[in-house]
């Protein structure tokens, strides 16, 4: 919650809250998803299932099966240059091993 991740939706003026071209790296959720929800995204920001993949098997796999069958997605440097790259129209240069370290600090991304 102190992250700047958990913010990245307010980040955007009013105007670009309506955009996709500018929701789609601020907000969680599957590119259809965020495509149909465009300005009422149901997860905004960047939360924990925008890096660690959908729990929702997780979850339905705790009560069922077996909780290790359903692990939740292994974070890589794939994960972050989803929304990290030079389609961005305001792109900062994004070094994996420098900042990989501030994702759970307070305050940081
Ligand atoms: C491809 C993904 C992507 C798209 C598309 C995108 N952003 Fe971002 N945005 C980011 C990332 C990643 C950051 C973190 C800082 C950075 O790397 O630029 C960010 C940060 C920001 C910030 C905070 C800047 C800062 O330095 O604190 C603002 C404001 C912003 N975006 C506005 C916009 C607007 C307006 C649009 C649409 C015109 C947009 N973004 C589209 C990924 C994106
Ligand atoms: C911006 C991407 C990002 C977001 C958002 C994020 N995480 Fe993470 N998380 C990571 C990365 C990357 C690691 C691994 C850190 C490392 O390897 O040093 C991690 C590690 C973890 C771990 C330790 C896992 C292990 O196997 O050691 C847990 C638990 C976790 N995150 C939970 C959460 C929860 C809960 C949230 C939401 C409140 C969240 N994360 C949001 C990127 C993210
Ligand atoms: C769903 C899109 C998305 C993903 C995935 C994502 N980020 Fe971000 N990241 C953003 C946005 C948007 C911001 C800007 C947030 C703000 O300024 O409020 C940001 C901000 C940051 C910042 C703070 C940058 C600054 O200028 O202060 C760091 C550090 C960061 N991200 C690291 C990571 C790492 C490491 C990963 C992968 C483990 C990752 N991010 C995955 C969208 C994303």
């Amino acid at each position: 919650m102190t992250s700047l991740h958990s913010k990245a939706l307010n980040k955007l003026p009013a105007a670009n809250r309506k955009e996709n071209a500018c929701i789609k790296c601020h907000v969680t959720g599957s590119p259809e998803m965020i495509a149909a929800e465009g300005a009422k995204p149901s997860f905004p920001n960047v939360q924990c299932e925008g890096c660690h993949g959908a729990g929702r098997a997780h979850v339905d796999a705790a009560t069922t099966v077996d909780i290790v069958t359903a692990k939740p997605v292994k974070t890589t440097e794939d994960t972050c240059l989803r929304c990290h790259n030079d389609t961005s129209p305001h792109y900062k240069p994004f070094y994996y091993l420098a900042l990989v370290g501030m994702v759970h600090k307070k305050g940081k991304g």
